[in-house]
């Protein structure tokens, strides 16, 4: 049996209960994994409030670390005892143990603790997919300007460092100063408040009127607009999520209007759906966190009873950095 946490359909944090489940023998491709720590995420607040459609009733959580309990038929890569991160589909990791697909589950180097690996699987995934191979058409080179929204939040704070790694110019946009200022300590170049200042106007300001190569938006519906306003000719909207809500629909003339411009709508498990390329992405993330290149600043915790409260912090912008859930 395992404690989990279940939703019966769609609402604010309190539909989120813990209930018990039975956990039986992984089949054929399939392991079994015992939590240490889980991960926080937006997607678990679009999947809870129903904004992500998906059938009831419905397990929560996409990330998590633990050690493997059991392995089913074909699973080479790990073993019983290995410890193991991931982030995967299905939902379901608000947990303490479960069986699940192997296939998204990476071995964790000593380097790394159960929290950290908890905090920053499918974070540091989405910056290394992001920042490594969602880019311009005319590519990103050292000195170049990217606009990365939410900086001070769990995939910005790391999007911050990594982009600092990889010697570019990262524009952050926060909530608050405070915010701000966290970003500025980890990597961005500049941070700018845009609950307070125009964030277009101050990315034309910063750039010399030229705009950047990139936009990461994860905050749509209010940022879309000038976001475009933010790109140089030939920029690219890089559309990766939806915290103030989801993007109206838009005719496309206007990318031309605004300097023929590329749009995308990036999700990570479009990234993710074979394990060489999973292994491939988190070798990368291990490399950077493990060089020091990258920190994982898990700034809250909260134990996986206190899941509600939880979810009330991170939809009212209280959080920083990586949020995990404790066993
Ligand atoms: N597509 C993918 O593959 C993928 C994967 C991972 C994450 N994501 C997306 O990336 C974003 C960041 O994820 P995360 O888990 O690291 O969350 P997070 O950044 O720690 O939290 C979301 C942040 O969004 C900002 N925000 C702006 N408007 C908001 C609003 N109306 N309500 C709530 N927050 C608002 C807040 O920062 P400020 O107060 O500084 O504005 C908030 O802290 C989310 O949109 C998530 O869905 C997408």
């Amino acid at each position: 049996m395992s404690l989990a946490v279940q939703i019966d359909q769609n609402g604010g944090p309190e539909v989120m209960k813990l209930v018990d489940v039975q956990v039986g023998e992984p089949g054929p491709g399939e392991i079994r994994i015992r939590h240490k720590a889980i991960g926080l995420n937006f997607i678990d607040v679009y999947q809870r409030s129903g904004l992500y459609t998906l059938p009831m009733p419905l397990k929560l959580g996409m990330e998590a670390s633990g050690v493997v309990e059991a392995v089913g038929e074909g699973v080479t890569h790990l073993k019983v005892g290995d410890r193991a991160a991931y982030a995967s589909q299905p939902p379901g990791s608000y947990c303490e143990v479960r069986v699940m697909p192997a296939k998204c589950v990476c071995k964790l180097p000593d380097g790394i603790s159960f929290e950290t690996g908890a905090a920053m699987m499918l974070k540091g995934l989405t910056a290394q997919y992001l920042l490594r191979r969602t880019l311009p058409v005319e590519g990103l080179e050292k000195g170049d300007f990217v606009l990365f929204h939410a900086a001070a939040g769990g995939v910005g704070l790391i999007a911050c460092q990594w982009a600092k790694a990889l010697g570019l110019r990262l524009i952050g946009t926060a909530g608050s100063d405070a915010k701000c200022q966290l970003a500025l300590d980890n990597g961005a170049e500049f941070c700018i408040n845009y609950s307070q200042d125009d964030f277009a106007a101050k990315v034309k300001e910063i750039t010399g009127g030229q705009g950047v190569k990139v936009v990461y938006d994860s905050v749509g519906k209010d940022t879309w607009d000038k976001s475009l306003d933010c790109l140089r000719p030939f920029g690219l909207m890089a559309s990766f999520g939806n915290a103030s809500g989801a993007v109206a629909p838009f005719a496309p003339g206007v990318l031309g209007n605004k300097g023929s411009l590329y749009v995308t709508r990036q999700t990570l498990f479009s990234h993710i759906t074979t394990r060489e390329r999973t292994q491939a992405m988190a070798d990368e993330l291990f490399d950077v966190v493990l060089s020091g290149q990258v920190k994982i600043h898990i700034e809250q915790t909260f134990p996986l009873a206190q899941v509600q409260d939880a979810h009330r912090a991170l939809e009212a912008r209280k959080t920083t950095g990586c949020t995990i859930l404790t066993l």
